[in-house]
């Protein structure tokens, strides 16, 4: 069964299925991806609890028109917010679209007291630069206050929805708790970094903070960003190459 000559032959047959889907992505974008850090990897990674648990499937199918994340990120986030959203804290996410994300957390944590600050421009992204090959602004517009509000009925729990560019957004808000766990998932090189220092300052130590979009080939920028991470000494980082970066305040 693990005879090393067939294991071999198998990861060149993966190898090649992988890189033919990466070229026909290529082709159907009419973009040539030259960095040869960029390409798609099926990874030999075959754990997939997200399928069979019952209550985070159960919450999933009550927000799952509000979110754009797959279960597999999703689930990232409902198992981690069990031990790292602390009782007495704040949760941010920046990045919210319709609120599916901080509905999915809210509905698991409803016993801890928590102040729920979600955030979003409402009119899709912004602040794109020279780091975003793909973004450039606007992509997302498609979410509404009203959208968020119906997520926090079905949680039944109180959200300050914030609107505007954050971190300004928050000039003029109070966070009478610190934060202990949050979320971004802005896209941009600029918003990542933006929302991401305005978050370890108003944070706990041992806060838990995910950086959605690591890794992806469209958000390249946030890729760069969370690389750059990897040199702070101030925090412990780690890719779960689904797509998320997890951020540890020491
Ligand atoms: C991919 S969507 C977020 C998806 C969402 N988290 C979900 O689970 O469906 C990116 C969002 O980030 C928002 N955004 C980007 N930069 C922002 C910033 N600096 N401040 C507030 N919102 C921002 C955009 O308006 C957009 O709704």
């Amino acid at each position: 069964m693990f005879n090393i000559k067939k294991v071999i032959k198998a990861r060149k047959r993966l190898n090649f299925i992988t890189s033919t889907l990466f070229k026909l992505f290529q082709i159907n974008l009419r973009y040539k991806e030259k960095r040869k850090d960029y390409g798609i990897e099926l990874f030999e990674y075959f754990y997939l609890p997200w399928k069979v648990e019952e209550k985070f499937n159960n919450y999933f199918e009550s927000i799952k028109y509000y979110t754009l994340n797959p279960k597999s990120r999703l689930f990232t986030i409902y198992e981690m917010s069990k031990r790292y959203l602390i009782p007495g804290t704040s949760y941010v996410e920046v990045g919210c679209w319709k609120g599916g994300v901080t509905g999915l957390v809210a509905l698991e944590n409803k016993h801890k007291e928590v102040d729920y600050f979600i955030c979003d421009t409402f009119a899709g992204v912004v602040n794109s630069s020279q780091h975003d090959t793909f973004f450039k602004d606007t992509e997302y517009s498609n979410a509404s206050i009203d959208d968020v509000k119906e997520v926090q009925n079905i949680s039944s729990q109180q959200f300050n929805i914030i609107k505007g560019v954050f971190p300004e957004s928050m000039e003029k808000i109070n966070l009478d708790k610190p934060i202990s766990f949050a979320h971004i998932d802005v896209d941009t090189y600029i918003s990542a970094k933006e929302s991401l220092e305005y978050i370890l300052s108003n944070a706990i130590k041992g806060a838990v903070i995910i950086l959605d979009d690591y890794g992806g080939w469209f958000t390249d920028g946030v890729t760069t960003y969370g690389n750059e991470l990897k040199l702070n000494k101030h925090l412990f980082v780690v890719p779960n190459h689904l797509g998320q970066l997890i951020i540890y305040k020491i």
